[in-house]
């Protein structure tokens, strides 16, 4: 049996081109106690990805060159010699970007088992790492109460969608901020913002601010920051004293350009609250975050919306695609057919 796999051939300067990754088909070995054979069906892109591609300072080491791509995987058991897992069980682990993992399941959470209440491919979103992030940034950090506005940009994002969805449960305003007229009339129709702004539009932070201001007419309360730079920059004009920015992704400058603050004295004279979390920090977090995403999920009751690319081979164009905002929801590879 073969397994085709996506390794990082070189460290990208600037974008991501194809020619950074490489494309290489290996035959599965056999199984040694203890470990398990995962068949992938979905590979998860997410925007850290570029950051891991970069050896420069950061929370967690790079991606080593040659090696597979690192990323979430759900699946299915296919062979076990493993105790604790068994052939067509579901599971969650960081199979990175190949059809098959072959996992030393004998260290504790290298997988997880998955109930079957919910379509595999959730469990890489809105009930999986960017679900939690949500949640995590949105309750812990923003903490809003009934009445604040919370704005959200990459809004019909992986992350931003259950945000937004959040914070609508949780009684505030919601302002989006997304790309394009089509995502836009997303998170209002389908994921019941109060309003969304279009950045590829309203493209400085001037004309953005000024539309912020009427979509947030009481000021904004709280920010759920995914991507910095000008969006950034017109949300601190518009927030209220002691607005709370929760500062989960700086997507804007995550290709190396240099993207600086315009006016850092707003911290000081809104007396702003910007804190930076990463969510892997926060395992507390995640089974309460878990257990509201599934059943509101389970229920529902949360708009889920994927981009699905086919095929392994798919990857690095998908995820080049991804960071410039092709995606509309979640982004996904499907391995099987
Ligand atoms: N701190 C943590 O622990 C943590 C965990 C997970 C994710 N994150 C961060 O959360 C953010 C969202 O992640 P996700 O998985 O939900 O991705 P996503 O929102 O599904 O996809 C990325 C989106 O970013 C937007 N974007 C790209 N370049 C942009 C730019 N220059 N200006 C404005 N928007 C831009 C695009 O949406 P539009 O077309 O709408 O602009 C694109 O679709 C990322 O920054 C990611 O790094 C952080």
């Amino acid at each position: 049996m073969e397994n085709t796999r996506i390794v990082l051939a070189q460290r990208p300067q600037g974008e991501p081109t194809a020619a950074d990754f490489r494309i290489e088909s290996l035959p599965v070995p056999a199984l040694a106690e203890g470990q398990v054979l995962v068949r992938h069906h979905f590979l998860s892109l997410d925007p850290y990805m570029r950051g891991r591609m970069s050896d420069q300072k950061s929370y967690a080491a790079p991606q080593p060159l040659d090696e597979v791509m690192i990323g979430g995987t759900v699946g299915v058991v296919e062979a076990s010699k493993n105790a604790y897992f068994q052939a067509g069980d579901r599971v969650l682990g960081m199979g990175g970007w190949q059809e098959y993992a072959v996992v030393d399941a004998s260290q504790r959470g290298v997988l997880q088992k998955l109930d079957a209440r919910l379509p595999l491919s959730v469990y890489l979103g809105a009930v999986g790492m960017p679900g939690v992030t949500a949640w995590y940034g949105l309750t812990e950090i923003i903490a809003p109460v009934p009445g604040h506005t919370v704005a959200v940009s990459a809004a019909t994002g992986a992350v931003g969608s259950v945000v937004g969805q959040l914070a609508k449960r949780r009684g505030a305003r919601v302002v989006g901020i997304a790309g394009g007229p089509e995502k836009c009339a997303y998170a209002t129709e389908v994921l019941g913002f109060d309003a969304c702004l279009d950045h590829r539009a309203l493209r400085s932070p001037k004309e953005l601010g000024a539309a912020l201001a009427a979509a947030a007419p009481s000021g904004i309360d709280g920010y759920f920051d995914n991507v910095g730079g000008g969006v950034l920059d017109a949300v601190m004009a518009n927030a209220n004293a002691f607005a709370r920015i929760a500062v989960c992704g700086m997507i804007a400058n995550y290709n190396g350009a240099p993207v600086p603050m315009a006016n850092p004295q707003l911290i000081l004279s809104s007396r702003l609250t910007l804190r930076g979390f990463i969510v892997s920090e926060h395992r507390e977090a995640w089974p309460k975050a878990l257990a509201e995403l599934s059943q509101l999920a389970a229920e529902g009751q949360l708009a889920i919306r994927e981009s699905v690319a086919q095929g392994i081979r798919s990857a690095p164009r998908a995820f080049i695609g991804m960071l410039r905002g092709e995606n509309f929801g979640k982004q996904l590879v499907k391995l099987i057919d």
